[in-house]
């Protein structure tokens, strides 16, 4: 069964199948971003749920954190939950991969009692945000430091590789957006320009990589294909960050979108999946993580018959862990997809989850 079947990455590692768990930021973790107890249960109890398994992101600088309670790899001494965690998710036997990030304008002011730091000084135009200030040449400088000095603690950690969040209009993402990058320097105005960040971290990444674990970590990427702000990240922007962030020596690539099949969100008179157009100019180069409402295993077949290799699941392993269990075992009619106060305990998410997300999770 294809769903089952192994897939390479470039650098020789494999995943034992097709499916990922997507990265899920659950609020859990202790005060200064230590992982607490309820961080590692729920990973522990999705480890063997996916071939590969991506934590929750992890931000890089306290004045990354763009949610409360979430984890931080921003110093060595987080490395002790860290490794915990690594250990909780490859109990199975899988790969697990730390997400790291740095929230840049969508940080909350009063999360991180000071004013947040972006490419520019423009707001986003949603969420809770505030006019951020703009990044000096040092400080970018030093921000590409903290993503260097996070991948190292990942190795130490024990994880078997990390994802760039460069998605969901965080701070790598707002270095490409003309929204939000508005820079005049190096840094901003062409395109080139503004894939500069982009391009030095995985360059830079790529290095430390082959330079201390050759062969045996991975180094992601994840992306949002385009933005509805106007200006905005188009498709064709993020087919052109895509060619070069493969020459540069990326092992995979994983979108962030709301549907997997879905179309254009600028250009509306289109309707070919954006997915498609990754996948040709991917053109199997390296793996492709689809994601998007993924439910079932028909979805699954259909996308692997399309030519995306593996796919992501957040909410279908969120309320599912067994997934793969039932489908294997041919009780798909099993698997759950939504909360009832029941199972509660054996899908091991942690107390503020439940509190926060349990209505928005449970039965209509
Ligand atoms: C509770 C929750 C937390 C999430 N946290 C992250 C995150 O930390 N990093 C990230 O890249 N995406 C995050 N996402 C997005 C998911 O990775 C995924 O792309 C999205 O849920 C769509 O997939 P799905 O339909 O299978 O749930 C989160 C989604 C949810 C529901």
């Amino acid at each position: 069964m294809q769903l089952e079947s192994s897939y390479p990455f470039p650098n020789g590692m494999r995943t034992n199948n097709r499916l990922v768990l997507a990265p899920l930021t659950i609020s859990a973790s202790l005060a200064g971003g230590i992982v607490s107890d309820e961080d590692a249960a729920f990973y522990r109890r999705r480890a063997g749920s996916a071939g590969l398994l991506i934590t929750g992101s992890a931000y890089v600088h306290p004045l990354g954190q763009a949610y409360a309670d979430s984890f931080s790899v921003a110093d060595d001494d987080k490395i002790p939950g860290l490794a915990k965690l690594a250990e909780a998710m490859k109990s199975q036997g899988n790969l697990a991969i730390l997400q790291i990030y740095h929230g840049g304008r969508m940080v909350p002011a009063t999360l991180i009692e000071s004013q947040p730091v972006a490419p520019s000084a423009v707001a986003a135009e949603h969420g809770e945000v505030t006019v951020p200030k703009s990044l000096s040449n040092t400080q970018i400088e030093e921000l590409l430091q903290d993503f260097l000095a996070a991948i190292r603690r990942a190795m130490v950690a024990g994880f078997d590789g990390v994802e760039l969040h460069g998605a969901n209009t965080y701070l790598i993402q707002q270095f490409l957006s003309p929204h939000s990058n508005r820079r005049q320097d190096k840094w901003g105005g062409t395109l080139n320009n503004r894939m500069r960040f982009a391009k030095t971290l995985v360059k830079r990444a790529r290095q430390l990589i082959d330079q201390e674990s050759p062969n045996s970590f991975l180094l992601g990427y994840r992306f949002s294909p385009e933005e509805i702000e106007v200006p905005g990240i188009e498709l064709k922007d993020s087919l052109a960050l895509i060619d070069q962030l493969i020459r540069l020596g990326i092992d995979y690539l994983h979108v962030s979108m709301d549907h997997l099949w879905q179309s254009s969100l600028r250009k509306t008179e289109e309707n070919t999946p954006v997915i498609l157009a990754i996948r040709d100019k991917i053109n199997g180069r390296v793996p492709l993580i689809g994601v998007g409402k993924v439910r079932n295993a028909e979805d699954y077949k259909e996308a692997l018959k399309s030519g995306i290799p593996l796919l992501s699941m957040g909410t279908s392993l969120l309320l599912e862990p067994d997934w793969l269990e039932l489908y294997r075992s041919k009780a798909e009619s099993e698997i759950r997809t939504y909360l009832d106060e029941e199972n509660l305990a054996d899908l091991a998410l942690p107390q503020n989850f439940v509190r926060d997300y349990g209505s928005y999770y449970s039965k209509p």
